[in-house]
């Protein structure tokens, strides 16, 4: 067994009701809290108001910076951080999606730290923060329990990073009932975004048997209830919201690989929900990683799938039941495209070489490829378009 590092700090706090603590929760961290979340979800739900008065039952003073948008930009980040410099924040409660938590994060540690967001993002490790409360209303991210605060650079026109212990949520409360909320197609977004977390951490050469662990179960959980949590099944998106929790904790300690390397292009130039972006590459990532000796035979067989090709046709199976569309091209992206997308991938260095192995341009080009002509034309070697329709 080769040595590991395990580190996770962070009060997970499960179960259904238990939003009704976040005041208490925000309490033992600080006096003066900055709600972050988006524009619209925190008010409409009605959960605004609930936050707001369960903080200041609990004695704090609370601003609200709710204009987190889908894929949070690094201005945002530096609004959010004056803001809460201005009012004397000294804890951070984030609400939302992915996005709302990842910008509480780094409000979190910009508000510390001072600056802008630019000048913390990785390479550099962020060293301190002020105390973040997380709470998750999808079940993918995992965001409320890992180091990572992904941000748009529009003016690169890709996606950063900022990272450190720092910046992981002293308290991550997830309430089920929060899921209620969710439409289907969100639900089948994020549920990829946690299985690809999941097997991404298994293959990863970051991998350790300890979040292996996590990453198994993870992926297990949700095979097992995806599809009924997104038809509705509250027992299932209570397990979703648990599975992405374990994937969270598992990119946590082994990072991502190519399919969110290889993704990235796909949400900041064309829109498509970073969970779908994974899902539409994710069966050719793991094609490709299984053709070079890449561990998917043991990720399979840890899975209880005999071979890598039925643990590939059984995601494709399911991408097929939840909605997930079919390809490359169904989601708009052109063929003439190929160059620039394989270009803008090998950016994403940090992802590629974290992965079993690293893939050649002409290698990424061909995950490209395969994914523009899409699931039912062919995996692996199997008939994808025939296996679907047998079942
Ligand atoms: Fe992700």
């Amino acid at each position: 067994m080769h040595a590991f590092v395990f580190e996770q700090p962070g009060r997970i706090v499960f179960g259904r009701g238990s939003l009704s603590s976040v005041g208490e929760s925000a309490a033992r961290l600080g006096g003066r809290a900055l709600i972050v979340t988006g524009r619209r979800f925190a008010a409409s739900s009605g959960y605004l108001t609930k936050l707001v008065s369960s903080l200041r039952e609990a004695g704090l003073v609370v601003a609200v910076f709710a204009e987190v948008e889908p894929d949070p930009s690094i201005s945002t980040v530096d609004r959010g951080s004056r803001l809460a410099m201005e009012k004397g924040i000294d804890v951070v409660l984030g609400f939302g999606g992915g996005s709302a938590l990842d910008a509480a994060k780094a409000i979190a540690a910009v508000a510390k730290l001072g600056g802008s967001a630019e000048d913390h993002l990785y390479p550099k490790t962020v060293e301190d923060a002020l105390p973040v409360v997380a709470v998750p209303t999808t079940t993918g991210t995992g965001s409320e329990v890992t180091r990572y605060s992904v941000l748009l650079d529009p003016s690169a026109g890709r996606k950063v990073v900022m990272q450190g212990v720092a910046i992981i949520p002293r308290v991550a409360l997830l309430d089920p009932d929060v899921t209620d909320y969710m439409p289907g197609r969100l639900v089948a977004g994020t549920g990829f975004d946690a299985l690809s977390h999941a097997l991404e951490a298994f293959l990863s050469r970051r991998a350790s048997p300890l979040s292996n662990l996590f990453a198994r179960e993870a992926a297990t959980v949700i095979l097992r209830e995806l599809s009924r949590a997104v038809e509705g099944d509250r027992a299932a998106r209570e397990a979703m919201m648990y599975a992405s929790m374990l994937a969270g904790v598992a990119i946590n300690q082994a990072g991502t690989t190519m399919v969110h390397g290889l993704s990235y292009y796909l949400t900041v130039r064309h829109g498509v929900h970073h969970g779908v972006a994974n899902a539409l590459l994710l069966p050719y990532a793991l094609e490709y990683y299984a053709g070079t000796g890449g561990k998917v035979d043991e990720l399979a067989n840890a899975l209880g799938f005999g071979g890598w090709r039925s643990l590939v046709l059984r995601i494709a199976e399911l991408e097929e039941a939840v909605g997930i569309p079919d390809s490359l091209a169904a989601v708009g992206v052109s063929p003439e495209e190929l160059d620039r997308m394989v270009n803008d991938a090998l950016q994403y260095r940090r992802n590629l070489e974290n992965g079993p192995v690293v893939p050649e341009p002409a290698e990424v080009r061909e995950v490209y490829e395969k994914s523009l002509r899409g699931r039912r034309t062919f995996i692996g070697g199997l008939k994808c378009s025939e296996a679907l329709s047998g079942t």
